[in-house]
C-alpha cells in the first residue's frame, strides 16, 4: 500500500504535471507522442496514488514559421492552426491522453495573462528597448550564437542558414538573474533531471546575455502584441512558456486553482515540467528569469527527456521519415494505441533517446503483450471455464496457506512498493520489469504445478488456489501498469469479471483498486479471446481476423 514514509509529501499533495507546447506546422509524429504519453503515464499514475493532479497540454500557435506555413497554404494563420491543433486534439485521444485541459495560446485567457505578465516584467525595470542585429533561425525560433552554427553559418539544428535581423526590439534583462538561477539549481538538486543535464545547464549560463524578447511587426505580425506598442509582437518563446500558468488558471492574481496547483499547501514549488532535451535552456533559464522578474515561484522540477528516432534517424518531415501513431494502429490494425505506449515507455530509460523500428515494436508486442500477459490471461480464463464452469471457485485457506507460491501470486507488498517507487522516479522500463517478473512467475507456475494434472487426479482444492492466485496476479498486474497501459488494463479486468469502469477512472485509487474488487467466490469472468494479436507480420491484425 502507498507508505508516506517513503515521500516527503503526502497523498493529498496536489501535483501540477505539463508537456512542451506543440508548434502546429505539421500534424503529430511518434516523438511528439511519446513525450504525451510519458506525462500522461505520470499523470495516470499521481491520480492512483490519490494526489489532486492537474494534467496539462496543448499547442504552441504563433510565431513566424507557423504564419510562412499558413500562407504558403492559402490560409489565414488563425484558420491555419484551428485545423492543426485539432490533429493534436484528435491524436491524445487517439492515444489514451487524458488531460485536464488542453491550451492553445491563441485561448483568450492566455492573451491576456501574456500581457499581465509582460508589465510585471516591466515594471520591474527587466525590459527595455534596444537596437539589435541577429541570426534568427524560424526552426528554433530564436536567435542564434556562434556556438549554434556550423562552419558554413547553418543551423545545427535545422542545417538552415538563419535570417539576418536588424531590428528595435524590446530586451529582458537575463543576465540579472545569472547567479540566482546557478544558486536555485545548486540549492535544489533535483530541479533538472536527468542529473546529467543539469552540468549542461550550468554550462549554458556561463555566457548569459540580456534576449531580444519582441519582433518588429513587419517581420512576425502573428503574435502576441506588445501592450502598447502596436509596432511590436511578444517573442515566441515569452508567449509559449507562460502557458504554463495560464493553463492552471493565473490570470495575475491569486486564484484558488493558482493557489492549489501551482504552489503546495506549504508553498513549495510543484509544477514538473515534461519537456525534450532540444528546449532545456528555455525551461531551465529563460523560465525561471522571467518568473523570478515576475516574483512567482519557480516550478519544482523540469525533467528533460530523449529523442525518439526513427529507423536510428531524425523523425523530419523533409527527410521522409514520420510516422503518426495513427499510421502505426492502421498498419497493424490494432484496436487501440496501448501497444505503442508500451513500446515508447519501456524502448529506453526516460531521460535517454530511444529508436523505433517495426522489428523491435513487433518482438516487445508479442514477447510482453501477446505471449506472457496475453496468454497468461487467455490460458487461465479458459482453464477456470473448462474445470470451475467459468466462476470463481471457493479458495481453502489452509491450502492457501500451505502453498509460498500461490500467495507470492497474490501479494500486493513488496512489488507494490517498488512499482510506486519506480513510477515516482519516471522509470517506466523498471515498472514494466518488476510487474512482468510477476506475470513471468504466473506462467512458470503454470507448468510448474500443471493444472490439467491437478484436474485430471482430482486434487481440485489445490487447482481452486492456483486458479484464483493466476487471476489474482492478473488482477493486480493491471492495476500496476494501467497508468503506462489504461486500455488493454481495461480488457484485462473486463475478462476477470471485474468492474471495467473502476480501472477505466482515471481517479481510482491503487487503494480502492486492490483492496476492493477482490475475485470472490461466484463472480463470473468473461473470456473473450486473445487481449491482443500477435503482430506475426506486416499484416498480423488482418490475419488474425480471419
Ligand atoms: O519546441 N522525440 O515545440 P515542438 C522526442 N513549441 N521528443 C520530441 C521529438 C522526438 N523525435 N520531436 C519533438 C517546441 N519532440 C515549442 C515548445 S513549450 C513552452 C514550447 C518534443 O513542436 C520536443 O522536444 O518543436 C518538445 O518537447 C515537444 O516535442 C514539442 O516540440
Ligand atoms: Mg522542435
Amino acid at each position: 500500500m502507498p507508505n508516506a514514509h517513503h515521500h516527503p509529501d503526502t497523498p493529498t499533495t496536489p501535483r501540477y504535471i505539463t508537456t512542451a507546447i506543440d508548434y502546429v506546422n505539421a500534424p503529430p509524429h511518434l516523438g511528439h507522442a511519446y513525450e504525451k504519453i510519458a506525462t500522461d503515464a505520470m499523470a495516470r499514475f499521481y491520480k492512483r496514488m490519490g494526489h489532486p493532479t492537474f494534467f496539462l497540454t496543448g499547442t504552441d500557435e504563433h510565431g513566424i514559421k507557423v504564419e510562412k506555413n499558413a500562407l504558403s497554404k492559402g490560409l489565414a494563420p488563425k484558420a491555419f492552426v484551428d485545423e492543426l491543433s485539432q490533429s493534436f486534439k484528435q491524436a491524445w485521444a487517439h492515444c489514451g491522453v487524458a488531460y485536464d485541459r488542453f491550451i492553445r495560446t491563441t485561448d483568450e485567457d492566455h492573451y491576456a495573462l501574456v500581457a499581465v505578465l509582460w508589465n510585471r516584467l516591466l515594471a520591474k525595470g527587466d525590459i527595455y528597448k534596444a537596437s539589435y542585429t541577429g541570426r534568427y533561425c524560424q526552426g528554433c525560433e530564436a536567435f542564434l550564437t556562434d556556438r549554434d552554427l556550423t562552419e558554413d553559418g547553418l543551423c545545427i539544428t535545422h542545417q538552415t542558414a538563419p535570417e539576418a535581423v536588424e531590428e528595435e526590439n524590446y530586451f529582458f534583462r537575463l543576465s540579472n538573474y545569472k547567479e540566482a538561477i546557478i544558486a536555485h539549481i545548486n540549492a535544489n538538486p533535483t530541479f533538472i533531471q536527468p542529473d546529467f543535464r543539469k552540468q549542461e545547464v550550468l554550462n549554458m549560463l556561463e555566457n548569459l546575455e540580456d534576449i531580444s524578447v519582441s519582433r518588429s511587426k513587419q517581420s512576425v505580425s502573428w503574435g502576441i502584441p506588445v501592450p502598447n506598442d502596436e509596432t511590436q509582437v511578444i517573442y515566441v518563446w515569452i508567449d509559449a512558456l507562460s502557458n504554463y500558468l495560464t493553463g492552471i488558471g493565473y490570470d495575475g492574481t491569486e486564484t484558488a486553482q493558482f493557489n492549489q496547483f501551482w504552489k503546495t499547501p506549504a508553498g513549495e514549488p510543484n509544477a514538473i515540467h515534461i519537456i525534450g532535451k532540444d528546449i532545456l535552456r528555455f525551461h531551465a533559464i529563460y523560465w525561471p528569469a522571467m518568473l523570478m522578474s515576475a516574483e512567482l515561484p519557480l516550478p519544482k522540477q523540469i525533467f528533460a527527456h530523449g529523442f525518439i528516432t526513427l529507423n536510428e534517424a531524425k523523425i523530419s518531415k523533409s527527410l521522409g521519415n514520420v510516422i503518426s501513431p495513427f499510421d502505426l494502429t492502421a498498419h497493424y490494425e490494432l484496436a487501440n494505441a496501448d501497444p505503442i505506449r508500451y513500446y515508447l515507455l519501456t524502448c529506453t530509460q526516460f531521460g535517454n533517446d530511444g529508436n523505433f523500428t517495426a522489428e523491435a515494436f513487433k518482438l516487445s508486442v508479442n514477447a510482453d503483450l501477446a505471449n506472457n500477459l496475453g496468454n497468461l490471461l487467455n490460458r487461465s480464463v479458459s482453464m477456470l471455464k473448462k474445470y470451475f464452469g467459468g466462476a470463481i471457485p471457493a479458495v481453502s485457506a489452509d491450502v492457501l496457506a500451505s502453498s509460498a507460491i500461490l500467495q507470492e501470486l497474490q501479494a500486493v507488498t513488496p512489488l507494490h512498493e517498488q512499482v510506486v517507487t519506480a513510477y515516482e522516479a519516471f522509470n517506466f522500463q523498471q515498472v514494466a520489469e518488476f510487474v512482468f517478473a510477476r506475470v513471468d512467475l504466473a506462467n512458470r507456475t503454470i507448468n510448474d504445478m500443471e493444472p490439467w494434472t491437478l484436474y485430471k487426479t482430482e486434487q481440485l482444492d489445490l487447482l481452486a488456489a492456483l486458479m484464483v492466485s493466476l487471476l489474482e496476479s492478473l488482477r493486480l498486474v493491471a492495476v500496476w501498469l494501467s497508468p503506462m497501459v489504461p486500455k488493454l488494463s481495461v480488457g484485462i479486468w473486463s475478462q476477470l469479471g471485474l468492474d471495467a469502469e473502476a480501472i477505466a477512472n482515471p481517479s481510482a485509487s491503487f487503494d480502492a483498486l486492490i483492496s476492493g474488487y477482490r475475485l470472490v467466490e461466484g463472480l463470473m469472468t468473461n473470456p473473450q479471446g486473445p487481449l491482443l494479436p500477435r503482430l506475426d507480420s506486416e499484416l498480423a491484425g488482418a490475419e488474425a481476423k480471419k
